[in-house]
C-alpha cells in the first residue's frame, strides 16, 4: 500500500539508472518509480529486463544510451570519462531535454549520478542521489572517488545511503555529512504468503532437489557475493545440499565458469544446484531450509537478507557492513566473519542439530523484517526527501524570479 505523504503535489521526477537488468538497485527503484510513476520518468542506458518489467508496470521509460557504449567501471576515473566523450556527448544532451521537463533528478547508481549531475547543473534541476555503495578504495578507483565526492557536492541536494554503513564510507571518503539521510531498503512483504506443503515439494522436485536439508544462496554471481564460501564450507557438511540462485548480471561470467569447476573438482555437483536468475524468488527461498548471506566485502544493505527472514527461514549473514545493521545475531539470524568457510559450515551445522534454534531465529528474522524493513515505510521516508528537495528548489526559483521582477515559477 502507498504511504498517504505528498500524493496531492506529486513531483515530476527523473529518474535515472546506468543498467537495463535487475539487481538490487533496480530492483529498489522499481519500487520507488512505481510509487512516483503519475508524473515521473525511468530514463536508463540500457534496455533490458529492468525497462521491460518499468513498462509492464505501466512507468514511462526512456533510453538514452544513443549508439556508443559507455565503458566507464567504478574502478575507473575521469580519463576512463574523457575516452568516453562519445557516448557521453550523445547521452548529456538527450538528459538535459528530459531533465528540463521534470522537477528533479534522482541518481540511482555511480554512472548515472556522474551524468545526472552534468545534466542537472546544465538544466538547473536539483538533485538526490541514491547511493547504494560502499564508498571504499577497496572498490572504487581513488580518482572514481575523488570524482563523485567532488559532484555530489556540487550537484547533490541530498544523498540518500542505503545503510548506515553506506553512509559512514561516503563521509569517510570526503562526502557532506549535511545532505546525507540513511534509508533503508524496504521490501513489500504481501508477496512472501506462506507456500503449501504440495507446492514446495513439487518446486525442490523441480529444481532437482533430494529430500536432505537444502542451504540457498541467493543473488547476481560474483566473486565478492562469496557464492564460492559456501561450496567450500559443504565440505564439513556431509548430505547438506545448496541451491545456488542468481546470474552473473555485470560481466562476472568468468567467476561463474570458475565456481562451477571448483564444484566439479570437489566432487560437489551432485549436491549443487545452480539454477540461474528466478522470479519466483519467495517461493524459492521457501523451497530452502535456510538461507546464507556470504558476502566477502562489506555488504552496503543487502536485500536478499530481508527476503530470506520474510521467508520464515533462518538466515546466516556475513558479519560486515548494512548485514550487521539488519541481523541481531543470535535473534533474528546469525552472523559469521566474511570469508570463513568453516565457521560458516560451523553455524550452518548448529542450525541444522537444533531445531528449536532454527525455528527461533526464522520467528525472530520474520518479526524484524516485518517492523524495521517494510516498503511503505521507506516510500514514505523517499517521498518526504523528494517533497522537501522539489519545495526549495521551487522556493528558489520563485525568489529568484522575483528579484529580477519577473514572473515566478510555479509548480504544477
Ligand atoms: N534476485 C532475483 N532473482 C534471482 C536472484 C536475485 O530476483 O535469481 C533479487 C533478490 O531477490 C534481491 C536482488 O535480486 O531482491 C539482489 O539484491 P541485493 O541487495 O541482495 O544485492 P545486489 O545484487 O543489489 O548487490
Ligand atoms: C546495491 C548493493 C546492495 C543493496 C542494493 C539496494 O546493489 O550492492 O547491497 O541491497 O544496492 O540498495
Amino acid at each position: 500500500m502507498d504511504p498517504p505523504a505528498i500524493r496531492s503535489a506529486m513531483p515530476r521526477v527523473l529518474f535515472l539508472d546506468q543498467s537495463g537488468d535487475l539487481g538490487g538497485a533496480e530492483l529498489s527503484l522499481l519500487d520507488i518509480a512505481r510509487h512516483f510513476r503519475a508524473a515521473a520518468t525511468v530514463a536508463l542506458l540500457g534496455d533490458g529486463p529492468f525497462a521491460r518489467r518499468l513498462r509492464a508496470d505501466a512507468v514511462p521509460v526512456e533510453l538514452v544510451a544513443g549508439g556508443g557504449r559507455l565503458a566507464v567501471r567504478r574502478e575507473d576515473g575521469p580519463a576512463a570519462w574523457l575516452a568516453a566523450l562519445g557516448a557521453v556527448g550523445t547521452i548529456v544532451p538527450r538528459l538535459v531535454g528530459l531533465c528540463r521537463r521534470h522537477e528533479l533528478i534522482y541518481a540511482n547508481t555511480q554512472k548515472a549520478f556522474v551524468l545526472g549531475a552534468v545534466a542537472a547543473l546544465l538544466s538547473r534541476r536539483p538533485l538526490i542521489w541514491h547511493l547504494r555503495d560502499i564508498l571504499t578504495s577497496e572498490h572504487f578507483g581513488r580518482a572514481n572517488l575523488r570524482l563523485v565526492i567532488s559532484l555530489s557536492r556540487l550537484a547533490a541536494a541530498r544523498v540518500i545511503a542505503n545503510s548506515d554503513a553506506t553512509a559512514a564510507a561516503f563521509v569517510a571518503a570526503g562526502g557532506d555529512r549535511r545532505r546525507l539521510v540513511t534509508i533503508p531498503n524496504g521490501i513489500d512483504p504481501a508477496p512472501w504468503c506462506p507456500l503449501a506443503p504440495d507446492r514446495r515439494a513439487r518446486l525442490r522436485q523441480e529444481l532437482g532437489l533430494r529430500a536432505d536439508p537444502v542451504v540457498g544462496i541467493f543473488g547476481r554471481l560474483a566473486a565478492w557475493k562469496g557464492q564460492h564460501v559456501l561450496v567450500e564450507a559443504l565440505r564439513a557438511l556431509p548430505d547438506v545440499q545448496c541451491l545456488v540462485v542468481g546470474d552473473p548480471l555485470f560481466g562476472e561470467e568468468p567467476y561463474r565458469e570458475r565456481l562451477v569447476r571448483r564444484i566439479d573438482e570437489l566432487g560437489l555437483s551432485e549436491r549443487v544446484r545452480l539454477c540461474g536468475f528466478r522470479a519466483d524468488i519467495p517461493a524459492v527461498m521457501q523451497a530452502c531450509d535456510m538461507i546464507v548471506h556470504a558476502s566477502t566485502a562489506a555488504e552496503p544493505f543487502g536485500r536478499v537478507i530481508v527476503e530470506a527472514m520474510l521467508a520464515d527461514r533462518p538466515v546466516i549473514a556475513s558479519d560486515a557492513g548494512g548485514a550487521r545493521e539488519i541481523v541481531e545475531d543470535g535473534a533474528s539470524g546469525i552472523l559469521v566473519p566474511p570469508g570463513d568457510a568453516d565457521q560458516l559450515a560451523a553455524a550452518i551445522g548448529r542450525i541444522l542439530e537444533d531445531r528449536e534454534l532454527a525455528a527461533r531465529l526464522a520467528t525472530g528474522g520474520r518479526a524484524r523484517a516485518l517492523a524495521q524493513f517494510g516498503l511503505t515505510r521507506t516510500l514514505g521516508r523517499i517521498a518526504l526527501v523528494v517533497s522537501e528537495v522539489a519545495a526549495a528548489a521551487a522556493g528558489e526559483r520563485d525568489v529568484s524570479a522575483a528579484e529580477r521582477g519577473g514572473p515566478t515559477w510555479k509548480r504544477s
